[in-house]
């Protein structure tokens, strides 16, 4: 979910708004806003995008349709909250939309995350006499927050910021889960207060004005100073203070950062897609994540590292672990890193990891790898990995998010905000930072093929063009999509490092564009998958390099023949030059020779550029596919 909350001197109907569209990526099941103006708090939400929502205020004559003209009709609503939600408890309804309000109509609360003693606290509130009005979590939290408020001032405390912060606290002990909550109270204008544990929260710090939000993006046009939030506190923003505590009512610091990319990098910028424009920004991405990254002696160089070199000569097994795309990011890492390192690598989902109970211990290193920095599944796998004293190290693209935070050791990957739900450049770079800590691990405990690391190091530095080639040559990808835009089904198969490549192809084919699209290990097909192969079913095969592993790609043309002797039609994903592949192809795509561990980075982007255009084809929403959300953070 996305959150947002203003307090300030201009109308906050717009910029909470404003900031929610930025924020949509994060869910667009529903989105609300409350805004508290004289004494009064307003509030509308609606189930689907922000488009219904900005549609309903207009209707009420508060917002004009697009919501950037003026706010019209609640006097001086200077102090706001807005939510984007991706539902959890509760389908997406009008009534399960955020914000709830409590019984007394003045206190309205927003959240991200799952509650996980809800049921009790409902019940306990039920017996109150409480009448619930949605399905959801979160209403607990609106209506213990508006108790806490009335016994407090029913104690004599006296009204004002302060007392929000301390009603908020009191509610916080009591729940369990992870959450970040936002409120306001008609009763307190000029006040927002928030509550963060294991959920993102960030501070925006302005000039007579301050904001919160699930992420920077949401107040970037305003201000570049952030303040980043630690676990279990709670903030209290008015126009002009910043004032955090823990939930037991003790100060507490939060770590001041400066936001250097700007607004437009949220844009896009002439792309009729953000994905389009993310696809497109893949050789700067892999070129940012390079940067500065080796010593002139070709040594890798880590960001944060709380690991020291014999930490890293004493790692005996590598674990990943990742959710989603990020996770294929993984797998293919999985190659590299045995292969230079000779260390035992395993991966796994991290939805998993934790429940299998895994062997780990001192000298096991867990690579996590997330985008976003806060997907639950990866934090909780990495704080199982924590307590079991293994060394985390993340790869992470969000600085100073929760999971680069928790770990031992982070690679940032440098793509800039990614703001297509379905990860494209972000996936690069994690393969790039992937192969740097793969490089890195073999040069600290020294290698069997030193020769072949630093040529490897090499090698990365040519991706950026190489990407530049695949990229211009795109367009008949583009016309493929559009003549397969209505198979019922498309397999995708590759051997070694082109066989996550085919589960990262087919993933994206679904995401996108809702269609039934497996990705199989090429060898693997014959025990069973092969019965799926019809007339005309189309199979993208994904071949490695002629001159790498020689034998791996004749064993996949091997493999495209027996697809297409049972009537596949296949598109063939090849190596510059490799004529062997004519004779079994119906399409051939090529890209520019690339050693074969590094092959992900070229072979991936056709399979890109073809999901999206599928999805385009389809007349599908291809920055934000149905169901989905950027960031998941809850379990
Ligand atoms: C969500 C997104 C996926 C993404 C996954 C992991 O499910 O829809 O596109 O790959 O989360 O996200 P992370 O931020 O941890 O890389």
């Amino acid at each position: 979910c996305g959150i947002v909350g203003y307090v300030g001197a201009r109308p906050a109907l717009s910029i909470v708004l404003d900031g929610l569209r930025r924020l949509e990526y994060r869910g667009y099941d529903s989105a609300g806003v409350a805004v508290v103006g004289d004494g009064e708090l307003l509030t509308e939400k609606r189930a689907g995008k922000l488009a219904n929502l900005e549609k309903a205020l207009a209707e009420r004559g508060i917002a004009d349709p697009e919501g950037t003209g003026p706010v019209l009709g609640i006097g001086d609503g200077t102090t706001g909250i807005g939510h984007t939600r991706w539902a959890t408890h509760g389908g997406p309804t009008d009534r399960n939309a955020h914000p709830h309000v409590a019984r007394d109509g003045r206190v309205a609360v927003i959240h991200n995350g799952i509650i996980e003693n809800f049921a009790k606290l409902r019940d306990e509130l039920e017996s109150d006499g409480v009448e619930f009005t949605s399905d959801t979590d979160t209403e607990c939290a609106a209506h213990l927050l508006a108790g806490a408020l009335a016994e407090l001032r029913a104690g004599g405390a006296p009204d004002g910021p302060q007392l929000l912060a301390a009603a908020m606290r009191q509610v916080c002990v009591r729940l369990e889960g992870a959450f970040t909550l936002l409120a306001a109270d008609a009763a307190i204008p000029g006040a927002v207060v928030g509550a963060r544990r294991n959920s993102p929260l960030v501070v925006g710090r302005g000039t007579g004005e301050n904001f919160l939000a699930s992420d920077v993006s949401a107040f970037i046009e305003h201000t570049r100073e952030a303040v980043e939030l630690g676990q279990d506190q709670v903030v209290l923003i008015t126009a002009d203070s910043i004032e955090i505590t823990d939930f037991d009512g003790r100060p507490a610091a939060g770590k001041d950062f400066h936001i250097d990319w700007d607004a437009s990098a949220a844009e896009k910028g002439g792309y009729d897609y953000f994905m389009l424009k993310e696809i497109a920004e893949q050789p700067q991405a892999v070129a940012d994540t390079l940067l500065g990254r080796l010593t002139e002696t070709g040594e890798i160089l880590l960001d944060e590292v709380r690991l020291s070199d014999q930490d890293l000569r004493d790692v005996d097994k590598v674990f990943i672990v990742a959710c989603g795309t990020a996770y294929h990011a993984g797998l293919v890492a999985k190659y590299a890193i045995e292969h230079w390192t000779r260390i035992p690598c395993e991966v796994e989902l991290a939805s998993e990891f934790r429940y299998r109970d895994p062997v780990l211990d001192r000298s096991t290193l867990v690579v996590a790898i997330s985008q976003s920095g806060e997907t639950m599944d990866t934090l909780m796998a990495l704080r199982h990995a924590k307590e079991q004293k293994a060394r985390v190290l993340a790869i992470c693209n969000t600085n100073g998010s929760t999971i680069p935070r928790e770990s031992d050791a982070v690679l940032y990957t440098h793509s800039g905000p990614e703001i297509a739900v379905a990860s494209t450049k972000a996936f690069l770079t994690q393969l790039v930072a992937c192969y740097l800590i793969g490089l890195h691990l073999a040069q600290v405990r020294g290698v069997k093929y030193a020769d072949e690391v630093a040529a490897v190091v090499d090698q990365l530095q040519e991706v950026p063009d190489k990407l530049r080639t695949v990229l211009a040559a795109m367009e008949p990808v583009r016309q493929l999509a559009r003549d397969l835009s209505t198979a019922g089904t498309v397999l995708f198969i590759g051997r070694h490092v082109g066989y996550p490549v085919a589960l990262e192809g087919a993933l994206k084919l679904k995401e996108l564009a809702y269609m039934h699209a497996e990705g199989f290990a090429a060898g693997e097909l014959k025990h069973g998958p092969i019965a799926l192969i019809d007339k005309g079913t189309p199979v993208i095969c994904v071949v490695p390099s002629p001159a790498g592993r020689g034998m791996l790609r004749d064993k996949i043309v091997s493999n495209i023949q027996e697809v297409r002797a049972r009537g596949a039609r296949t598109i063939v994903i090849a190596e510059e030059g490799d004529e062997a592949v004519l004779p079994f192809a119906d399409h051939v795509i090529y890209v520019p020779r690339t050693p074969t561990l590094l092959a992900p980075l070229v072979t991936s982007v056709p399979l890109q550029v073809f999901a999206c255009a599928v999805a385009d084809a389809r007349g599908h929403d291809v920055d934000q596919p149905r169901n989905l959300a950027k960031s998941v953070t809850v379990e």
